[in-house]
């Protein structure tokens, strides 16, 4: 019997299945206007046959509920566009994509049209059982952590460059994502933009056991305000932007995410944005 440590490599791997799901799955069961993804719905398939076979399904990975579902086809659709617009911002130059954490993300499908090289960092479990899934994906793959020195070597400083970090955040902690921040700030010296999504800081007690720890045993640890406070973490960055992805997931999110907003400010969940100022 395959254990899911053998297949993701650890518990926030594991995490991996939730988000090809919603993204297979949301178009159809929330009508989300503009959200189909054909690649994800053959990954997932995929991913479902090999788990059988395996002996690990992972149906009993995935949260299934409404705001999960519908909030990670409206969190993609939010990192698609900034991605959309920083190729458009350089529209004279081949761009890089680089994907921190790249699980089954099929970004590089979706945004097909884009002059760019496609990069994803992941580790090894994850890295074999993407290739296994996705064969056809041209994504140069890197076998690292981001939280060790040397993830971002791969890496040409002279092209600009787009670093994606969808569902990964909250996994890390703040120090690591503060020395990811360092690492790229360091690195670049072509423009670089960083798109994330995360929780508000307030929300995330260390360390959350929430849903997804239920079904994984990953564990919430980072949250943070909104793009000020995330380009305020390391030197150089400053503030694009903030995504609420919660809103337009229902009228009870809205709501939820309006009041938050007038009891805290900043976003409950979102997406954000910086950029590196130019040197
Ligand atoms: C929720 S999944 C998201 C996958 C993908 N970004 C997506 O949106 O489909 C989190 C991913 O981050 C990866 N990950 C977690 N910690 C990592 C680290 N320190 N270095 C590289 N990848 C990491 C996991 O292996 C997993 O593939």
């Amino acid at each position: 019997m395959t254990s899911t440590a053998d297949l993701y490599g650890d518990n926030v791997g594991a995490t991996l299945a939730t988000t090809v799901y919603s993204r297979a799955t949301a178009g159809e069961r929330y009508r989300i206007p503009g959200w189909r993804d054909a690649q994800a719905r053959d990954v997932w398939e995929r991913l479902v046959e090999l788990g059988r076979a395996a002996g690990s399904d992972p149906n009993d990975l995935v949260l299934t509920g409404k705001s999960n579902v519908a909030g990670t086809a409206w969190r993609s659709m939010a990192m698609d566009a900034r991605v959309r617009q920083f190729a458009a911002d350089h529209e004279a130059t081949k761009i890089q994509v680089v994907t921190l954490g790249v699980g089954l993300c099929n970004r590089a499908s979706r945004l097909a049209d884009l002059d760019a090289s496609w990069f994803g960092i992941d580790r090894t479990k994850v890295l074999e059982l993407r290739s296994r899934l996705i064969p056809e994906d041209d994504t140069q793959l890197i076998d690292a952590s981001v939280t060790e020195p040397g993830w971002i070597d791969g890496v040409d400083a002279a092209v600009p460059t787009v670093f994606v970090a969808e569902g990964l955040l909250m996994y890390l902690t703040r120090d690591e994502v503060t020395q990811i921040l360092t690492d790229i700030g360091r690195h670049m010296s072509a423009p670089a933009r960083f798109v994330c999504d995360s929780h508000h800081a307030s929300i995330i007690r260390r360390p959350t056991r929430s849903q997804i720890t239920r079904r994984t045993g990953a564990v919430y640890s980072f949250g943070i305000e909104d793009s000020r406070h995330l380009a305020a973490l390391a030197p150089g960055w400053r503030a694009v932007g903030d995504d609420d992805t919660c809103s337009p997931i229902g009228v009870g999110m809205k709501i939820a995410s309006g009041v938050f907003r007038m009891l805290r400010g900043g976003v409950l969940y979102g997406v954000k944005t910086i950029e590196l100022s130019p040197r």
